[in-house]
């Protein structure tokens, strides 16, 4: 077992301007399930293919338990990786695909029997061992490029958004299956992907990248409660957050066309004191709750579409009132999301006033998009 160090970690691609990843500095214990998540481009496979030895670090240094890997063969890394695409060899049985690796290295026969049985075990694959891949389904021959990287042993797990040919279906299931596994075996792994509920569901933390930089790294739940800027606010959440750039005015209260929002004191000290009247105000679907509209203070919204879940009932709405239309302009999305009581939900239509509970707003600077703490 091992921690994984990236030490202001930086790629730039021969002929490119800007770094794939920049100066990334990661921290990563030892044991523990870290998820590299962020949209697509924003350098996850890079920063994973750096650990692993197959992209060069161009500045920083990287490093797996004490030992420095920056310039390190990938093969003295001590290290496995699961791809995407799993690549196994089509004429080999699973047997051998799990094996391969161990019987190139010279390992003894008996010593490949008794690590490939293991992992077939923990992924019940035993009875399988003899198929061909073409015999498999694609969840069985994920779970063999599972056990490819498991009878290595290695300090570290790698895996490159190991789900994506999965179904939908195939892929919630197999995503506990892999939490809960590599719980039991406690090696180090970074898991990339760019799903941020595979991320939240799966990691201790959660490392959110955006155009090769570290935007946040957290545990699900503190990047969800405090997001430290509008990036991951409007990235981590399903529904997503309704974010908007309101003005401040008189009374400590933002105002964006019909819609008022009360700022706490400390918000509009630190907004004066960057010399704007702008803010950026961030609430959850679920911190909306629906007021009568004689109630000071609240957001008026034509309802579109009525999502009934059963558990959950979510309105999509869009602006109302006669100011609307400069309210949307300054909307990060056209709608406004609530999550409503099921079996309560307002008809399509039908015009409500939102309310965001007391304590509930988020708020971000206009000039740095950084998090305004309360
Ligand atoms: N071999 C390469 N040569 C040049 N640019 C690359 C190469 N591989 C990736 N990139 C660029 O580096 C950035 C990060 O890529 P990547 O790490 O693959 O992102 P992600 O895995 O998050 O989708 C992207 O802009 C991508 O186009
Ligand atoms: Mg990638």
């Amino acid at each position: 077992m091992a921690t994984v160090t990236y030490d202001k970690a930086t790629r730039v691609y021969p002929g490119q301007d800007t770094p794939a990843v920049d100066s990334l500095d990661l921290a990563i214990e030892d044991g523990e399930f870290l998820v590299l998540v962020g949209p697509s481009g924003c350098g996850k496979s890079t920063s994973l293919r750096m650990l692993a030895g197959l992209e060069e670090v161009d500045a920083g240094s990287i490093r797996i338990g004490e030992r420095d890997v920056t310039h390190m063969p990938p093969k003295d890394r001590d290290i496995a990786m699961v791809f995407q695409n799993y690549a196994l060899y089509p004429h080999m049985t699973v047997a051998a695909n799990m094996g391969f690796a161990l019987k190139i290295s010279g390992t003894p026969k008996a010593e490949i029997q008794r690590r490939v049985l293991e992992a077939a075990k923990l992924l019940d694959l035993v009875e399988y061992l003899d198929r061909k891949p073409k015999a498999l389904s694609g969840g069985q021959r994920q779970r063999v490029a599972m056990g490819r990287a498991i009878v290595r042993e290695p300090q570290v797990f790698l895996m490159d958004e190991p789900l994506s040919n999965l179904d939908a279906k195939l892929r919630v299931s197999t995503r506990t299956q892999i939490a809960s596994l590599q719980r039991r075996l406690g090696i180090t792994t970074v898991y990339v992907t760019h799903d941020q509920i595979e991320a939240m569901t799966m990691g201790d933390r959660v490392c959110v990248l955006k155009d090769g930089l570290l935007q946040q790294v957290d545990t699900p739940l503190n990047l969800y409660d405090t997001p430290a800027n509008v990036f991951v606010a409007g990235f981590i959440g399903s529904p997503a957050m309704n974010i908007a750039t309101f003005d401040i005015i008189e009374g400590g209260r933002a105002k964006l066309g019909e819609a008022d929002v009360s700022v706490p004191r400390s918000v509009l000290t630190k907004v004066s004191d960057e010399g704007s009247d702008l803010v950026t105000i961030g609430f959850r679907p679920e911190s909306l709750v629906p007021v009568s509209s004689e109630d000071v203070g609240g957001i008026p919204v034509t309802v579109d579409v009525v999502e009934e879940l059963g558990s959950d009932a979510f309105v999509y709405g869009h602006p109302a009132g006669p100011k609307a239309a400069e309210q949307t302009d300054r909307m990060r999305s056209d709608t406004v999301i609530a999550r409503v009581e099921p079996r309560m939900a307002p008809a399509k239509g039908e015009k409500i006033v939102l309310k965001v509970r007391e304590g509930e707003s988020h708020f971000f600077s206009v000039k740095t998009g950084e998090r305004i703490p309360q």
